[in-house]
């Protein structure tokens, strides 16, 4: 579906029908970052953050309610799930079938094309495309705010999925009931003006990286000095990155997005023991950035928890900008997306 028209699977030819259901979601990067959590349990942020939805890496996830299974069976790409991984997808499953009123355990069998804990938003990709396929198999009538707060269970990062093009998270607020906390903790699309984007993606490093995102993103809240800081200069962050997307004032956009992400991984640095993601292959792709604004192509790079850079520029220039970055970083690879659709339902599911 479109960043215009979000609300989620219309009428699914499957709607209420509990049994299977497969669902596509792609992953987002984030220009005003989330990093840090108020609520472990709930995964509610500590700040509001905004992203882009890709239009490659498309994630697929079966979901099939089996009565006779004694539990859960999940497959991640081809091969069964354990440990770590497994406990977080059963943990979702649990969380659905409360909701759901059901017991069945279920067979999950999901496909990733994003490198799987790489630092490139497979958790967002794996737990949207989750979120859909497991309410829809379990009969659970979800808009597309209430599938948002399901998938941000899973995975923070996941609750942006949901929606094509540029969308915000909000952290929503703690002045009531726990229920009203979750109620008030989801994404949704924002309008952008006409800045036509693109990130230009390198991948140094596909590996699975050693400290997962939840780990990371809590030492830093524990035990960084910088991160209330860069928590408050997020907030100032988004206000103005949000003004700068209306306006589609691209270099602004840029330059806030840059700034933002530095300052994440400064939190990350200072951090006891520090956590580092960036690594020198990470660092000659900024340089190489650098240099391309100084030859006059906005291009401002993102970084999430991993060594790989997206770097934001006009579709336009996204040519030249992916020849550079080919040239600082040979031994990678090099990928252009553009903005892609959010999390849908596949057809015939039931
Ligand atoms: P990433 O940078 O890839 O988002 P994270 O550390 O945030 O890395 O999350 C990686 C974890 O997300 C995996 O170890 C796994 O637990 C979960 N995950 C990734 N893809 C899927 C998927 N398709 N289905 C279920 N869980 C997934
Ligand atoms: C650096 O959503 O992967 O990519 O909620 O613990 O699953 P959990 O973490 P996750 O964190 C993503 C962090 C980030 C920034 C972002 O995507 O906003
Ligand atoms: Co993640």
């Amino acid at each position: 579906m479109s960043a215009e028209r979000p609300a989620l699977l219309g009428r699914a030819p499957d709607r209420g029908s509990a049994g299977w259901a497969t669902a596509v979601a792609h992953p987002n990067i984030a220009l005003i970052k989330y990093w840090g959590k108020r609520d472990e349990h709930l995964i509610l942020p500590r700040v509001d953050s905004l992203s882009m939805t890709l239009d490659l890496f498309p994630t697929t996830t079966r979901v099939r309610l089996d009565h006779e299974a004694g539990h859960d069976e999940v497959t991640l790409n081809g091969r069964p799930a354990k440990g770590e991984k497994l406990r977080r997808v059963v943990a979702f499953l649990d969380l659905v079938r409360k909701r759901a009123g059901l017991t069945s355990k279920a067979v999950v069998a999901s496909e990733n094309t994003v490198p799987t804990g790489a630092g490139l938003a497979s958790s967002a990709s794996g737990f949207a495309a989750l979120a859909v396929a497991a309410a829809a198999a379990h009969g659970l009538d979800l808009d597309a705010t209430a599938l948002s707060r399901l998938a941000r269970r899973g995975s923070g990062s996941a609750a942006r999925s949901l929606f094509g093009g540029f969308a915000v998270w909000h952290a929503g607020t703690d002045s009531g009931t726990a229920e009203q906390a979750d109620l008030g903790s989801y994404a949704e699309p924002v309008a952008v003006g006409d800045i036509d984007p693109a990130l230009v993606i390198a991948v140094v490093d596909a590996g699975p990286k050693t400290t997962p995102s939840r780990a990371a993103m809590r030492r830093t809240v524990e035990t960084s000095p910088l991160y209330e800081p860069w928590a408050v200069s997020s907030g100032d962050d988004l206000a103005q990155m949000r003004a700068a997307l209306r306006a589609g004032d691209f270099e602004t956009v840029g330059e806030i997005a840059e700034r933002n992400a530095l300052g994440m991984h400064a939190t990350m640095l200072a951090a006891r023991p520090a956590v580092r993601y960036l690594s020198p292959a990470t660092l000659t792709v900024l340089d190489r950035v650098l240099l391309l604004r100084e030859d006059g192509v906005p291009a401002y790079a993102t970084m999430d928890a991993g060594p790989n850079v997206k770097v934001l520029c006009r579709r336009a220039d996204a040519d030249r900008v992916a020849e550079a970055v080919r040239e600082a970083a040979p031994a990678g690879s090099v990928l252009v997306a553009s903005q892609g659709p959010g999390a849908r339902l596949l057809p015939g599911s039931g």
